[in-house]
């Protein structure tokens, strides 16, 4: 079987710098090892120019957000563990295929982490959902966590954790914190976003090193206000129309 965390994507060697790939980071940047960029093609760079762009319209945003993280939930399924199995086709010649080991459990991080509940459902057939309720503190930026309803064999599961954005990392942490006291292994969950940064990104490896991350793009810091720049603003307030 497969390793969950296989890597790296991409083909970027392991610890390697990265600035090729990751505009306006500086040329020494180097990702930590438990992170996957999605492979960036121009449909992906003309999407995320769409979803970043301030003058986007609510519905272009929300339907290029869908496109978008469709795929990016596609990359980080491409991670799952899986072993080799043979089927038959039509034909009565064998193919040497694969089929996944583990069942999945996705957890949007909610409010703005249930945006990527539409991509979810399209991709994966009765799929469960579990919940985690975390609000950021605009006056302190940190996390709070207020509810969570995750199903009762969530330790036996893969987990998809999903937010758009990871900022300082704090939200995700706290969401991560609650999977592992409900008996979720380190190791057996993703936390997938679409727009990341280094601050975010060394917080969660540094607590949880062996979360696998799977991000749409690494941008280059943190704002004063804990904002992503250059970002994309207030993902949940954009996808939900409340601005
Ligand atoms: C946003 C975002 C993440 C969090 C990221 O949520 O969706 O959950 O901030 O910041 P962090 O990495 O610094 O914790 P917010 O609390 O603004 O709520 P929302 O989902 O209602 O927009
Ligand atoms: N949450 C967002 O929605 N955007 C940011 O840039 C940071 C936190």
């Amino acid at each position: 079987a497969e390793n969950s965390n296989k890597r790296p994507a991409n083909g970027l060697p392991e610890g390697q710098p990265v600035a090729k790939k990751l505009r306006g980071l500086p040329e020494t940047y180097v990702l930590p090892p438990n992170v996957i960029v999605m492979r960036e093609t121009m449909q992906t760079r003309g999407m995320f120019t769409i979803i970043r762009d301030e003058k986007t319209t609510h519905q272009d945003f929300v339907f290029y957000f869908d496109r978008l993280s469709r795929l990016l939930i596609e990359e980080a399924l491409s991670y799952l563990p899986a072993e080799e199995v043979d089927v038959m086709t039509p034909t009565g010649e064998a193919y040497p295929g694969i089929r996944w080991t583990r069942n999945l459990c996705g957890v949007p991080i909610i409010r703005a982490g249930e945006a990527f509940e539409i991509a979810l459902r399209g991709i994966l057939r009765d799929c469960v959902i579990g919940k985690i309720l975390i609000q950021r503190d605009e006056e302190t930026t940190l996390p709070k966590l207020f509810y969570s309803k995750l199903p009762k064999d969530i330790s036996e599961r893969t987990v998809l954790l999903l937010d758009p954005m990871l900022a300082t990392g704090g939200s995700a942490k706290a969401a991560i914190q609650v999977l592992i006291d409900s008996g979720v292994a380190e190791d057996s969950i993703m936390f997938i976003n679409l727009v990341s940064c280094p601050e975010g990104l060394q917080a969660i490896y540094e607590a949880y090193p062996k979360v696998c991350v799977v991000t749409g793009e690494v941008d280059r810091q943190l704002n004063e206000r804990a904002y992503i720049m250059p970002g994309l603003g207030d993902a949940g307030d954009r996808y939900m129309g409340t601005e």
